[in-house]
């Protein structure tokens, strides 16, 4: 059913747009990298001075709650309609302080591994290539590499580094990786209260919409942390969450040359694609005429609707609704063939066996 409809939007989207569409490079404005090779941009980017224009908070410390932009934040959003299990202190070790007051119907991962909704595993054979923890002083060489093959991943970018880096991740935008939300300051999710995460989730979408001009729609915890009252918070602002698919971080210079050492392996036996792609999402941003590549052959680009703004309009809205009722239940394609709940759970866990025998290293950041 939702692939169908996807190819029927994707189609609808090319067929009426295209002949005003402008799909790629032309135009487009060079992504900036200091490597002379780097691609130019299939997604146009906003203006950039070099410098932000936006107020963010500081780097690497939880987000604070009390600012104009986070009230108005928080004034859009129904938190009365937000489960009220308890935040979960943790130890400066990173476990919670005492698990078992963890109330297990509040679908804690770390303690339970309790999935809901999460995207966990992509179709049988498919290898969801994602990054996490960037962009950092490293992930130029690990982009790099990504284009010497023309390989596309989901990056879940930390805010505080986004703003630390802008240009990186202004060119990963603008090459067309699927960019998601990793929060502001990487804490356990369940350890920040309402405010607290809403305030990390959307000041790093500020950063990446003044970056890239898009708006994420996907989110991974840190960590792997989130309960029922994470996701709600999540589902309220528009977000997918998703686990563990597959795991590989842009944070230090040895993880980046170990994602680049062994990506050939991978690829010699997976398809390797975003998370996005082997969902056949292909409006993973807010903005429904930014397109991203899929695995039913959508293609990576921009509809420009300022001639056909109703039909672009209509395709948009059935693709959304298509892709919500994807986040909603039907992860049910797995390594082991089963659409049960409990067994996409086990297959998640099988998947990461085989990628930490793969990768040789496993990092759960
Ligand atoms: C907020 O959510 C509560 C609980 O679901 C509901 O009763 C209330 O009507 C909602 N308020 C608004 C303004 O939507
Ligand atoms: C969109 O199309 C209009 C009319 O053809 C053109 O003037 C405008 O520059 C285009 N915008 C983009 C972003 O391509
Ligand atoms: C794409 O849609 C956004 C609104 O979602 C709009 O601001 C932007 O101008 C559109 N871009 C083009 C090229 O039509
Ligand atoms: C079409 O583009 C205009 C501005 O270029 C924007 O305001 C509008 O929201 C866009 N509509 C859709 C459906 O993307
Ligand atoms: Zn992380």
């Amino acid at each position: 059913m939702y692939l169908k409809l996807s190819v029927i939007a994707a189609l609808a989207t090319f067929a009426t747009a295209a002949p005003s569409t402008t799909t790629t490079a032309a135009g487009a404005p060079a992504a900036p990298s200091s490597s002379p090779s780097v691609p130019a941009s299939l997604i146009p980017l906003p203006a950039f001075s070099g410098t932000l224009v936006g107020v963010y908070p500081p780097q690497d410390k939880t987000a604070p709650t009390d600012t104009p932009l986070v009230k108005q934040w928080l004034q859009e959003l129904n938190l009365t309609a937000i489960p009220t299990w308890p935040v979960v202190p943790f130890t400066a070790a990173g476990d919670p302080q005492n698990p078992t007051a963890i109330p297990a119907a509040s679908c804690d991962w770390t303690e339970t591994n309790c999935i809901n909704k999460d995207l966990t595993t992509c179709p049988l054979g498919v290898w969801g290539l994602t990054y996490d923890d960037g962009p950092t002083e490293f992930s130029g060489k690990l982009y790099d590499f990504l284009d010497t093959t023309d390989q596309k991943a989901t990056l879940f970018y930390i805010g505080s580094n986004v703003i630390q880096n802008p240009a990186l991740a202004r060119r990963a935008c603008g090459a067309g990786h699927h960019i998601a939300v990793h929060t502001w300051s990487h804490n356990p999710s369940t350890s920040l209260t309402n405010e607290q995460f809403v305030a990390e989730v959307k000041y790093t979408e500020m950063a990446i919409k003044e970056l890239c001009g898009f708006t994420p729609t996907y989110f991974r915890p840190p960590y792997g942390d989130i309960d029922d009252r994470i996701r709600s918070l999540l589902w309220a602002m528009g977000y997918t969450s998703t686990g563990h698919m597959t795991l590989e971080h842009e944070l230090y210079q040895n993880t980046v040359d170990a994602a680049i050492a062994n990506l050939p392996k991978v690829q010699a036996t997976w398809k390797t694609m975003p998370v996005s792609a082997c969902m056949n999402d292909a409006h993973p941003y807010k903005e429904k005429n930014i397109t991203l590549a899929t695995m039913d052959g959508a293609k990576t680009g921009v509809t420009n609707n300022s001639t056909t703004s109703s039909t672009a309009a209509a395709s948009a809205s059935s693709t959304a609704s298509a892709g919500s009722s994807t986040a909603s239940g039907s992860v049910s394609h797995s390594t082991t063939g089963s659409g049960a709940v409990v067994n996409v759970a086990v297959s998640s866990v099988a998947v990461l066996a085989v990628a930490a025998v793969t990768l040789g290293q496993m990092m759960l950041l």
